[in-house]
């Protein structure tokens, strides 16, 4: 018999963005494991032909990490100190640092002026008075899955190299006789533009398979090579790949799998890095692929559930998540607070918390952090960046969530709001 003074049972909490594992998925790192190959083989060819597939890319090369396969791309396009690369002020500080560790110079965008409009990313009009002649590339975000008109911001970029006679020194660059246009689409694997998945439309599209992603590989990542039709898009992956190992022009599968006494012998062409999938990462992307769209959906779903819920909520504004072309891959549930500031925001997520439902804030923009505030930028200059992160929330959003558990964290958003007497309802 229960007595009053029982404590009733609390729900279970809701984590931020805890990995999806599946039987599947153990069954086939088991079986990788089991196999005698474990670092990259046969597994992370099929993953990357599985991606190309999926992301509509000529080909896709599979690497340890986003940041590893960013750097080495900007390595094969000559990015060096003099050249300037294009990015968000509002990102994760992978997006910059690439760029800081070839000794080239980050030109940090702020959000626009009506940030929201276009989710929380940057727009072609803010790039283009930014164009000179040092600039070698152009990186947008697709903040939380919400694509970047991609195609549009070529074609722009052709029409800008053109009337301007860009030249370059370096042969990869004089070859696509205009800035790169290299996607860090971290976030954004699934979304589309015009029906078309993301990875078609800039030169190279680059996902994350990081532990919080919506695909993950534990750590890993993957780049979409669709460049123009003058660059070989075999050569280039051969390229990239021997980039994420030393520069070796054969890899251990391919020493292993070479007949005779000189199987072992290779060549070292340019001092590459170590930044190789293995396929014990890549056996748990390719099932992560195979489920990807039923995942997609139960996103969306959840999504559609928040944007349902919130509808009602005065003092909340919802993602950008859909328009008449772009579709989001829903990574992350970006609400922003319409009136108020840093300390509500806090004190919000501090009582979701106590509700034992988890919360993020993306991103503090880069010149609040000291690496970027030490290299001379300065947050005054991103005021709008600034405004976005003071009164932005990631609520949950994941596939051990159901609709039940959006209605759970709506009520105890809109409760606290409440409580912090701020305008909860219309
Ligand atoms: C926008 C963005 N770019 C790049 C990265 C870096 O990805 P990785 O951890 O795979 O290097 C992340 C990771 O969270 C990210 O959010």
């Amino acid at each position: 018999m229960s007595s009053s003074s029982e404590p009733t049972p609390q729900p279970a909490p809701i984590g931020f963005a805890p990995p999806y594992i599946d039987e599947a998925t153990i069954a086939a790192v088991e079986r990788v494991l089991r196999s005698g190959w474990i670092t990259t083989g046969p597994e992370t060819a099929s993953f990357e032909h599985d991606l190309a597939r999926y992301a509509g890319a000529d080909r896709v090369v599979c690497g340890g990490s986003w940041t590893g396969l960013a750097g080495v791309i900007l390595d094969w396009f000559g990015v060096g100190p003099g050249d300037e690369v294009i990015l968000p002020a509002y990102t994760y500080c992978a997006t910059a640092n690439v760029v800081l560790h070839r000794g080239a110079t980050p030109v940090l965008v702020d959000l626009p002026a009506k940030s929201g409009q276009d989710g929380l990313n940057i727009t072609w009009a803010q790039i283009e008075p930014l164009l000179t002649a040092r600039t070698k590339v152009i990186m947008p975000v697709d903040i939380g899955g919400w694509p970047v008109p991609c195609a549009a911001w070529k074609a722009n970029l052709m029409r800008w190299a053109a009337s301007h006679g860009f030249t370059s020194d370096h042969p990869v660059q004089a070859q696509l006789g205009r800035p790169l246009l290299l996607s860090d689409a971290a976030h954004s694997l699934g979304a589309t533009i015009d029906g078309a998945p993301v990875g078609r439309q800039a030169d190279i599209t680059v996902f994350s398979f990081h532990a919080v992603k919506n695909l993950t590989t534990a750590e890993g990542g993957a780049a979409a090579l669709s460049l123009p039709a003058a660059f070989d898009a075999e050569a280039v992956y051969r390229t990239l790949r021997s980039h994420c190992l030393h520069g070796q022009s054969k890899d251990a599968a391919a020493k292993f799998n070479s007949a005779g006494s000189a199987a072992w012998r290779y060549d070292v062409t340019h001092p590459g890095f170590k930044c190789n999938m293995t396929d014990i990462q890549a056996a748990m992307g390719r099932v992560a692929l195979e489920r990807y769209p039923d995942d997609l959906a139960h996103r969306r779903a959840l999504a559609d559930r928040y944007d349902a819920g919130l509808a009602a909520i005065n003092a909340v504004q919802r993602p950008q998540r859909e328009d008449d072309g772009r579709r989001s891959a829903d990574h992350l549930y970006i609400i922003r607070l319409s009136a108020h500031g840093q300390p509500y925001r806090d004190a919000l997520m501090e009582a979701l918390g106590a509700q034992g439902i988890s919360t993020n804030v993306h991103f503090p923009p880069l010149p609040l952090l000291t690496a970027y505030a030490d290299r001379g930028y300065d947050i005054a200059d991103v005021p709008h960046a600034v405004a976005a992160f003071d009164t932005a929330i990631s609520l949950p959003i994941h596939r051990h969530m159901d609709v039940a558990d959006v209605d759970r964290v709506v009520a105890a958003l809109s409760a606290a709001l409440e409580a912090l007497n701020l305008p909860p309802t219309s």
